[in-house]
């Protein structure tokens, strides 16, 4: 295996928990939206935006919300990435065209997908400027407040924050599944990819020696208790009321 600089930035990401009360600087930040701003994008829709939450006390109660809270309050920057096709409704109503073509579950995956490259092109250029970063989905524990908070306009979903500073600690890099559970060639091999073997052992030893919260517990088991009951059931309700109809 090839081994860069960028290489191993990328297979040495932990998700930092810990901050410095340091603001991040203008220039940092520019470079960080730079960044983001430059991904790929389906079709060039660029359907994103990126809302700096620089007013502490907004950054508190969004805080509050994601059970995250000392990160998100003390940290450098914490931004919010929307999935976004507010602009593209604009154009089509100003041109007296029907939304269908926005408000599809096609249309909504290609917003999400967009969102999510752009987080991603912002989280490895952090990282490359020794900023530790951590992605923070718990905004949708309450996705109403989230878009209220934010004065969110229809088409748009706070998809998640991105908090990002100056790391006061950092934990080991966590194992990844084996290769062969993710990855084939031409098809997909249902038995190979489902049977994860040594992994829970591997797991299991790693969640019961990790030097903060240790837990005894396996990857398997924490995904069981993630997926045995459906979570943020809202979040359906929420994408409908911004005017998706997930159809
Ligand atoms: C979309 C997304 C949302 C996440 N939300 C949270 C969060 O709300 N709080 C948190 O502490 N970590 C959050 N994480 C971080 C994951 O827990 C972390 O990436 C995962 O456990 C793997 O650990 P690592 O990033 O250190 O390799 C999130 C990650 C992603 C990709």
């Amino acid at each position: 295996m090839a081994m860069n600089q960028t290489i191993k930035q990328l297979t040495d990401h932990v998700s930092v928990r810990a901050f410095k009360d340091t603001p991040l600087t203008d220039s940092q930040k520019e470079t960080l939206v730079t960044a983001a701003r430059s991904g790929s994008s389906s079709n060039f829709v660029q359907a994103f935006s990126i809302i700096d939450i620089s007013d502490a006390a907004l950054r508190s109660e969004l805080a509050a919300i994601t059970n995250s809270a000392p990160y998100v309050n003390q940290t450098g920057v914490f931004y919010v990435f929307v999935a976004d096709l507010y602009r593209q409704a604009t154009l089509l109503e100003a041109n007296g065209e029907s939304l269908a073509g926005i408000q599809s579950m096609e249309s909504l995956m290609v917003s999400i997908v967009d969102t999510t490259i752009a987080a991603q092109n912002m989280a490895v250029a952090a990282e490359s400027l020794d900023l530790g970063i951590c992605y923070i989905g718990g905004i949708r524990n309450d996705i109403d407040k989230v878009a209220k908070l934010l004065d969110l306009p229809p088409f748009t979903v706070p998809v998640f924050g991105l908090t990002i500073g100056h790391p006061v600690s950092k934990n080991n890099p966590k194992p990844r599944m084996p290769q062969k559970n993710q990855v084939a060639e031409n098809h997909y091999p249902r038995e190979q990819f489902a049977n994860l073997g040594a992994y829970e052992e591997q797991t299991a030893a790693y969640y019961a020696k990790r030097g903060v919260n240790a837990q005894e517990t396996s990857w398997s088991e924490k995904n069981i208790l993630f997926f045995k009951e459906v979570r943020r059931p809202e979040v359906a309700e929420f994408l409908k009321k911004q005017g998706f109809l997930l159809a």
